[in-house]
């Protein structure tokens, strides 16, 4: 059974297959040109923390290719607390194609995975987002025409966000810099990962948003603070003074960068307000990207 786990998982090819179809889908999208690849198909929906984007674009994306979507929220549905993760999934195999998940722990999409006859599409965890990494990658192709050479400077924590992209980036030959303050680069189980299965080139790690931001073509920030790290944040608003995107970091980045953010934005934290509403942030294009990259996932999962 194939799931949409992590970017890691997919080929170079994969992506770029997947990139092709968004692009295609967003064009039919524009044109109104009816398509029904998820007829008769119904994709739940799990959610174990708050979500505008994901849950609004995966229900609109399912709606737009015929299907039927469900909202079953996680306090609700209670997943592996109501009973075990394999009789969860083995269970709404019977009733569902594809189940998109949002979860605290990432192990809970594995232990479904495991046990589950139909797709099974991280919608975030505390590992990764690759939806998210998709659609980003899709918007540097829009942006620029190819990802491939582009660097990518991510100014904020190595998160799930961030290590999406980075293994994005890497599969499709673009430069992914980390500019963050000690101790919040990327972990070592993930280094580990990077090494084994896509480059011996791991992505530089800085201490200097302006160091990393001086070839950039892109300059991608999140939260310091991700759900489910929310004890910490104190110490993060501390910690990541002086990583703010703003128009000093911004002017310290070569004329044409973009800024793109996954969102949502604490706008006066990790992004100035003239930043996220100035002309080079693509923040909303990238969010709108999020519906054809999953379209383009949810087709290739189901066909
Ligand atoms: N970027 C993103 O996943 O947004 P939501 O948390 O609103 O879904
Ligand atoms: N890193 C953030 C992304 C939100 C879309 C979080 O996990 O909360």
């Amino acid at each position: 059974m194939k799931h949409f786990l992590n970017l890691i998982d997919l080929s170079g090819a994969d992506l770029d297959g997947l990139l092709t179809e968004a692009a295609r889908l967003k064009l039919a999208q524009a044109r109104r040109e009816p398509t029904a690849s998820l007829k008769g198909r119904v994709v739940g929906l799990v959610f174990e923390k708050p979500s505008l984007r994901t849950r609004v674009s995966f229900e609109s994306g399912v709606a737009q290719l015929g299907g039927t979507s469900l909202y079953l929220p996680g306090n609700e549905v209670g997943l592996g607390w109501r009973e075990s993760l394999a009789d969860f999934a083995r269970t709404v195999s019977n009733y569902l194609d594809a189940l998109v998940l949002r979860v605290f722990q990432h192990a809970t999409l594995d232990g479904l995975a495991a046990h589950s006859s139909i797709p099974i599409i991280n919608g975030l965890s505390d590992w990764s987002h690759p939806c998210q990494g998709l659609a980003d990658l899709l918007t540097v192709r829009e942006l620029f025409g190819t990802e491939k050479g582009k660097t990518v400077a991510f100014v904020g924590d190595g998160n799930n966000v961030a290590r999406s992209l980075a293994v994005g980036c890497g599969r499709l030959g673009a430069k992914f810099v980390l500019a963050c303050p000690k101790g919040y680069a990327f972990d070592d189980k993930f280094k580990a990962d990077y090494a084994a299965r896509v480059s011996a080139d791991f992505p530089a790690e800085v201490n200097d948003p302006f160091a990393a931001v001086q070839h950039a073509d892109v300059i991608y920030t999140d939260v310091w603070t991700s759900m489910g790290q929310e004890a910490e944040r104190e110490e993060r608003l501390r910690r990541f003074d002086g990583f703010q995107v703003n128009a000093k970091l911004l002017a310290a980045a070569p004329k044409h960068c973009k800024v793109l953010h996954c969102l949502p934005a604490h706008r006066g934290e990790e992004i100035s307000d003239d930043v996220m509403d100035g002309p080079a942030c693509a923040a909303f294009q990238q969010a709108g990207n999020r519906l054809h990259a999953q379209k383009a996932v949810m087709e290739w999962l189901l066909r």
